[in-house]
């Protein structure tokens, strides 16, 4: 059994990178015209010319998910280049990890900007012409299933000691995914979650002496997992590995795709059966 993504549009957020190119990579390939956005405009521009280049469509735009305009700006340019929204992956975040006592607000508000009011501000933007083509649709007596997958963490659900802030955003972002599950199944969207656990990225990458850093809108901050932490949880992974981009993109593409269209409102760990 197969499925096409042909004449679907998909908008990809962190698409630059990581994870994210492997989704906006893998949703190409099944034949959807791809939108990537991403904080990181060369980056992105790279993720987009690799998909023209093995055939697919795609295009770009770089900007700020938490600037409170730029998730309409993304909406708009997918709708004004390839004239249709089919499938959203809120996908875009990182990590700014420490223990509570050492959390300013400013810090804690950040992770709760990323992964929860941004995905939140991205779906408010799409909402209405989501609501409009779909009661078209159904007018015609047509069912045309659309697609919203917002990514979560095995710190959002299991939580994990270091990430008050992250593990906030990511549990906050599973209930956006249900209540909007409910919002939407009149109209024909199925709207789930994808959880990952440790996916080799820049995010995840090892520390040997001191952490990595990442610019994130012009903040420094500091990556990467100790490498003991890594090996104890190699060991309390059931697949004893971690993961690679393009297995985590895999679960997100199930949810991209028709063999999804009866399931709404879930979220699928992405982990190789590891838990915090
Ligand atoms: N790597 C892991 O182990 C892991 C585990 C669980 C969840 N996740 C989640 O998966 C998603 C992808 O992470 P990744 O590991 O591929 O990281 P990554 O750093 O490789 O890619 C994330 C992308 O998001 C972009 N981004 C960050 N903040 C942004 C902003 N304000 N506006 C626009 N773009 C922004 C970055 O520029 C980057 O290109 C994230 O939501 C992350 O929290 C990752």
């Amino acid at each position: 059994m197969s499925f096409t993504l042909h004449g679907k549009t998909a908008l990809v957020t962190g698409a630059g990178r990581g994870i994210g190119r492997s989704i906006a990579s893998q949703l190409a390939a099944a034949g959807a015209a791809v939108l990537c956005t991403d904080l990181d405009a060369a980056v992105v521009e790279e993720t987009a010319s690799i998909i023209t280049a093995a055939g697919g469509k795609a295009a770009q735009v770089a900007g700020n998910l938490t600037d409170p305009a730029f998730p309409q700006a993304v909406v708009d340019a997918t709708l004004a280049r390839f004239g249709s929204l089919d499938i959203i992956v809120n996908n875009a975040g990182y990590t700014w990890d420490n223990v509570i006592q050492k959390i300013s607000d400013e810090q804690f508000q950040a992770m709760l900007d990323i992964h929860l009011v941004a995905p939140f501000r991205v779906l408010r933007a799409a909402s209405q012409w989501i609501r409009e083509t779909a009661k078209k649709e159904t007018a015609e007596g047509r069912r045309v299933m659309r697609k919203v997958v917002n990514i979560t963490s095995i710190s959002g659900t299991d939580g994990n000691a270091g990430q008050a802030g992250y593990g906030s955003g990511k549990a906050g972002v599973i209930g956006l995914t249900k209540t909007l599950a409910k919002e939407w199944g009149r109209y024909n969207v199925n709207v789930n979650a994808v959880g990952f656990g440790l996916i080799e990225t820049r995010l995840i990458q090892p520390i040997v002496d001191k952490p990595q850093t990442i610019d994130v809108a012009g903040r420094q901050i500091s990556v990467g997992v100790q490498e003991k932490t890594i090996e104890v949880m190699k060991a309390m992974c059931p697949l004893g590995r971690l993961g690679t981009p393009d297995e985590a993109a895999g679960a997100v593409v199930f949810f991209c795709s028709p063999l999804s269209d009866y399931v709404s409102g879930e979220v699928l760990i992405a982990s190789g059966g590891a838990h915090f």
